[in-house]
C-alpha cells in the first residue's frame, strides 16, 4: 500500500500534499517525494525515508505552485531509495505521476518502449507506465486523459495514479484499480488522496473512484468520470462525509488490527498478484525461478522465524512435506542461533519474518551463511535488513501492518510458502498437472473465501462475550491446523492477557486433558477435511468431563455442531489451505474478547511491532 495526494485550486499546494501525505504514513513509509507545476517548471524532490525527511529535501527545490502530487511508498518494486521513490518524470519531463499499486506486466511493456528509445532511471513498474503513457501521447496525438485511458488498457494490475501535464498544467488525470483513490471537492479546489485523511479539514465532500473509472479533474470545471475501458461515461456519486480523521486512517474500523484482519481477501490477492497465473498452469517467482536447482537440490529445508511468523513456517512445513517431499525442520530462530546446529551447503534456509528486522531471525541468517547455507527471506518490508541479508527471497504484499498482533502477515505469509511448495511440487514432478492446476483454481477461490469466513464477525462477537471473563484457554487442532491452533492462543494471550495454550488434539491425552473442567472454553478446530472424526473423538472426550467447546467447523457440519457449545463455520476448501480460513475466526474471537476486556489491542501492553533486541 502506498498513499497518493493530489491539489489542484487556489491555495499553495505544498504544504496540503506535504500534510496529506504525513496523514497517509500509515500506508507505506519507506520513501516519499512530491511534484509541483510553479507555473514553467515541473519542481520535483523525493528521498528514501520519511515524510520529514522529504520536507528537508525539498528546501533544495522551488515550493511554489498551486498544482502538485505527493507520495509516500510502500515498495513492492524496486527496493527504497531516492530513485524509486514517486513521483516519476516522463522521458520528455513534460509528465509526472503518482501510483499506488502493482502493474504486472510492466517487463514486457518495458523491453517494448527501450526499443522505441525509452530510458529508464529507476526500477518501478511505475515509471514504465508513465513513459508508455507519453508514448500513447506522442504516438495516438492525443490529449492526456486519452493517453492515460489508452495505456491503461494495456496494463495489467492495479493502480491508483494522478497524473499530470506541465503543458496542460489546469488538470490532473487519475484513475483507478484495485487500489483506493478519493477525490475532495472543495469551493474551486480539488484534492485526490488514498483516503479522505488528507483533505477532510477543507471540505466533507468526496467522490470514490470505483474499479475501471478514470477522471479528468479539471479547475472550475465538474469532474468528469469515464469508464477506462470503453471511455463510458460514469456519474459521479458525491458523498458528504462524516468520519473524523482517526476514523479514516482506520477506514472507519475501530483499530488497525480489524482493519487489517478485514484487508486479508486484498492482501492475500495482492500477494499472489502476477505470481500465479492458473489459466496457463504456471507459478512466477524471480526469487525461486533463478535459484530453483538450490531448492531442487537441497537436502533439507530450515525454517527459522519467531512468534506468529514461526506459525506459518508450521504450516509451510506440512505443506512442504505434504506437497513437495521434500523434508523440513521448523525452529526458532533464537534456539536455532544458539544450539550449535548441524548447517551445511546442502541446507535451504527460509527465513520468515513480517518486519524483516527481528534480531534473533536476522542471527539465525547470518550463521547459517556462514556455514554456506542458501538463505530465502520471506518479508513483508521491502529492503528490510532480512530482505537485504537473504540470498533470494519473496515479498508478501500485505501492505504496512501497523497493528502489533500479525494477522495478514500470517496469510500472506502462508500464501507465499503455498506458491513456494506448489512449485517446487511441480518441478520435483510429486504434483500431476492436474493436481497442480486444480490447486492453483482452488488457491484463486481464497479471497472470496476469507470474505465468506468474515461474515461470521457478529456470531462471534457474541460469542467472545461469553467468554472474555476466562482465565485460561485451550486451542486444539490437528494436521495442517495444530499450527492454527498455536496461532490462535498466540492472539488471545497477546491482546486480550488471558492465558491461552495451542495444543495438538491428540496431546490431550498425554496431560491437558488434566485442565478440563466446565470453566474451561476449548477452541476446536475441526473442519472436515483433516482428521475430523479423530478430532469429534477428542471433542467427545472433552465434553465428558464438562469442558465448553467452541468449534470451527466447515460449513454445513452436523456432526460436531451436535457436540459444541458453539460453532463457527467456514468455506470448504483443500487441507492445505484450511489454515487460511480457519485462523480468520480465531482471531475476530482474540480481537473481540480483548475489546470487551478493555486492553489496547493494536498495542498491547509489554509487546513492540517488531523485535530488533535480543
Ligand atoms: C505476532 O502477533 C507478534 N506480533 C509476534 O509474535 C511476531 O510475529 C514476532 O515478533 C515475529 O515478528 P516478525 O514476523 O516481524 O519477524
Amino acid at each position: 500500500m502506498c498513499g497518493i495526494v493530489g491539489y489542484i485550486g487556489h491555495r499553495d499546494a505544498f504544504p496540503i500534499i506535504i500534510k496529506g501525505l504525513q496523514r497517509l504514513e500509515y500506508r507505506g513509509y519507506d520513501s516519499a517525494g512530491i511534484a509541483l507545476f510553479d507555473g514553467t517548471d515541473i519542481n520535483l524532490a523525493k528521498t528514501k525515508g520519511k515524510v520529514e525527511d522529504l520536507k528537508n529535501k525539498s528546501k533544495s527545490i522551488s515550493q511554489e505552485g498551486k498544482i502538485g502530487i505527493g507520495h509516500t511508498r510502500w515498495a513492492t518494486h524496486g527496493i527504497p531509495n531516492d530513485v524509486n521513490s514517486h513521483p516519476h518524470y516522463s522521458n520528455s519531463g513534460d509528465l509526472v505521476i503518482i501510483h499506488n499499486g502493482i502493474i504486472e506486466n510492466y517487463e514486457s511493456i518495458k523491453k517494448e518502449l527501450i526499443k522505441r528509445g525509452y530510458t529508464f532511471t529507476s526500477d518501478t513498474d511505475t515509471e514504465v507506465l508513465v513513459n508508455l503513457i507519453e508514448e500513447v501521447k506522442k504516438t495516438e496525438d492525443v490529449k492526456l486523459g486519452q493517453a492515460v485511458q489508452i495505456a491503461l488498457n494495456q496494463v495489467v494490475g492495479a493502480y491508483a495514479i494522478a497524473v499530470f501535464d506541465r503543458n496542460k498544467p489546469d488538470e490532473i488525470v487519475v484513475a483507478k484499480l484495485g487500489s483506493p483513490l478519493a477525490i475532495g471537492i472543495g469551493e474551486d479546489e480539488f484534492f485526490i488522496a488514498s483516503d479522505a485523511s488528507p483533505f477532510i479539514e477543507f471540505t466533507n465532500n468526496a467522490v470514490y473512484l470505483e474499479d475501471e473509472e478514470m477522471a479528468i479533474v479539471r479547475l472550475g470545471k465538474e469532474i468528469k468520470l469515464r469508464k477506462i475501458k470503453n471511455d463510458a461515461v460514469a456519474y459521479p456519486r458525491i458523498m458528504e462525509l462524516q468520519m473524523n480523521l482517526e476514523e479514516i486512517e482506520k477506514g472507519g474500523y475501530d483499530h488497525f488490527m480489524l482493519k487489517e484482519i478485514y484487508e486479508q481477501p486484498r492482501a492475500i490477492k495482492d500477494t499472489y498478484r502476477g505470481r500465479l497465473l492458473a489459466e496457463q498452469g504456471l507459478i512466477r517467482m524471480a526469487g525461486i525461478d533463478q535459484n530453483l536447482e538450490k531448492f531442487m537440490n537441497a537436502n533439507r529445508i530450515i525454517i527459522v522465524a519467531c512468534g506468529t511468523s514461526w506459525h506459518a513456517g508450521l504450516v509451510a512445513e506440512y505443506i512442504f512435506e505434504d506437497l513437495a517431499r521434500i523434508p523440513v525442520e521448523v525452529e526458532y530462530a533464537s534456539e536455532f542461533r544458539y544450539r550449535n546446529p548441524v548447517i551445511t551447503d546442502k541446507d535451504v534456509l527460509i527465513a520468515i519474518s513480517q518486519s524483516g528486522e527481528t534480531a534473533d531471525t536476522l542471527a539465525a541468517i547470518k550463521l547459517a551463511k556462514e556455514k554456506g547455507a542458501f538463505v530465502f527471506g520471506v518479508c513483508n518490508v521491502v529492503g528490510s535488513s532480512i530482505a537485504r541479508e537473504s540470498d533470494a527471497g519473496a515479498y508478501t504484499h500485505a501492505g504496512p501492518e501497523i497493528g502489533v498482533a500479525s494477522t495478514k502477515a500470517f496469510t500472506t505469509q502462508i500464501t507465499v510458502l503455498t506458491l513456494l511448495a506448489l512449485k517446487l511440487a511441480k518441478e520435483k514432478g510429486t504434483f500431476s498437472q492436474t493436481q497442480f492446476h486444480e490447486f492453483l483454481t482452488e488457491l484463486e477461490t481464497i479471497p472470496n473465501k476469507v470474505e465468506k469466513a468474515l461474515e461470521s464477525n457478529p456470531l462471534i462477537e457474541i460469542i467472545s462475550d461469553v467468554y472474555k471473563e476466562s482465565t485460561n484457554c485451550l486451542y486444539l487442532g490437528r494436521g495442517y491446523n495444530f499450527p492454527v491452533a498455536l496461532e490462535g492462543a498466540l492472539k488471545l494471550k497477546e491482546i486480550s492477557y488471558i492465558h491461552a495454550e495451542g495444543y495438538p488434539a491428540a496431546e490431550m491425552k498425554h496431560g491437558p486433558i488434566a485442565l478440563i473442567d466446565d470453566q474451561m472454553p476449548v477452541f476446536v478446530i475441526a473442519t472436515k477435511k483433516g482428521h475430523y472424526e479423530k478430532v469429534v473423538s477428542n471433542i467427545q472426550e472433552i465434553k465428558s468431563r464438562k469442558g465448553k467447546i467452541i468449534a470451527i467447523v466447515t460449513e454445513g457440519d452436523e456432526q460436531v455442531t451436535e457436540l459444541a457449545d458453539h460453532v463457527i463455520e467456514v468455506p470448504e476448501t483443500l487441507e492445505s489451505l484450511t489454515p487460511l480460513l480457519t485462523t480468520i475466526p480465531l482471531q475476530l474471537l482474540s480481537y473481540h474478547i480483548a475489546v470487551m476486556r478493555g486492553c489496547n489491542v493494536d498495542q498491547p501492553r509489554n509487546l513492540a511491532k517488531s523485535v530488533t533486541v535480543e
